[in-house]
C-alpha cells in the first residue's frame, strides 16, 4: 500500500513508521511525508531518509475546505492509498475523512476514550491516575475517536513531571503504530461499526 504520514513537527513517530516499513515483509510503502508545515523538523529527516516530501500551508488557504482539496490533488498525484496521521495539528472535514474512511490512521498520546484532545499527560498527572499509555485508531469525523487498532499502557511513577511521562509513552507510540499500520496495511484488521476485528490484544 502506498502510504502517506501526515506531520506537523518533529516526526518521531513518522520515524518509526518508516523504519518498520523498511521490512521487506512490511506490508505498507511509506511513499511521501506531507506536512502543513514547510519548517517542520521531520521533513528534513523524511528526506534524508530518500521519502519524496511535500507542504501546503494551511495559511494561505480561505477555508479548511481549500485546505483539504489542495491535500487531496497532492495525495492523488503520488497515488496514495493510505494514510498515517503521525502529529498532524489540523482537523480534518467530514467531507475529507470520509474519502479516508478504513486509510486513515491516528496516534494519540493516551489511553482512548480517556484524554482526548491536547495536554493529555498534564492531565493524566493531574488526576493521579497509574496507568496511562497510547492508542493508535482508525480516523473518523468525531477528533480523537475511532475503532481502536492498538493500546499499549506504561505506569505513572512517582515524581514523573509530563515530560517524564510523555518521553515513557512515546516511546510505546513508536512500536504500537507501526504495528497497528502492519495489522491495517495486511488486512488482518477489518472495521466492523466502531470496533476494529482482528486486533491484537493491548501490549
Ligand atoms: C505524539 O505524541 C502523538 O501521539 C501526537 O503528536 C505527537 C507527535 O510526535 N499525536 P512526533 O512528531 O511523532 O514526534
Amino acid at each position: 500500500l502506498r502510504t502517506a504520514i501526515l506531520i506537523s513537527g518533529r516526526g518521531s513517530n513518522m520515524d518509526a513508521l518508516i523504519a518498520a516499513a523498511r521490512a521487506p515483509d512490511f506490508p505498507a510503502e511509506i511513499v511521501l511525508v506531507l506536512s502543513n508545515r514547510a519548517d517542520a523538523p521531520g521533513l528534513a529527516k523524511a528526506k534524508a531518509a530518500g521519502v519524496a516530501v511535500a507542504a501546503v500551508d494551511h495559511k494561505i488557504y480561505a477555508g479548511r475546505e481549500e485546505f483539504e482539496r489542495s491535500l487531496q490533488l497532492v495525495l492523488e498525484t503520488h497515488r496514495i492509498d493510505f494514510i498515517c496521521l503521525a502529529g498532524f495539528m489540523r482537523l480534518f472535514t467530514p467531507w475529507f475523512i470520509n474519502q479516508w474512511r478504513g486509510r486513515m490512521l491516528n496516534i494519540h498520546p493516551a489511553l482512548l476514550p480517556s484524554y482526548r484532545g491536547l495536554h493529555t499527560h498534564e492531565r493524566a498527572l493531574a488526576d493521579g491516575v497509574k496507568i496511562h499509555g497510547c492508542t493508535a485508531h482508525f480516523v473518523v469525523p468525531e477528533m480523537d475517536e475511532g475503532p481502536i487498532v492498538a493500546q499499549a499502557a506504561v505506569p505513572v511513577l512517582d515524581g514523573d513531571t509530563p515530560e517524564t511521562l510523555g518521553a515513557r509513552v512515546l516511546s510505546q507510540e513508536h512500536v504500537i503504530y507501526p504495528l497497528a499500520l502492519r495489522l491495517a496495511a495486511s488486512g488482518a484488521v477489518r472495521i466492523e461499526g466502531n470496533r476494529v476485528l482482528g486486533a491484537l490484544p493491548a501490549c
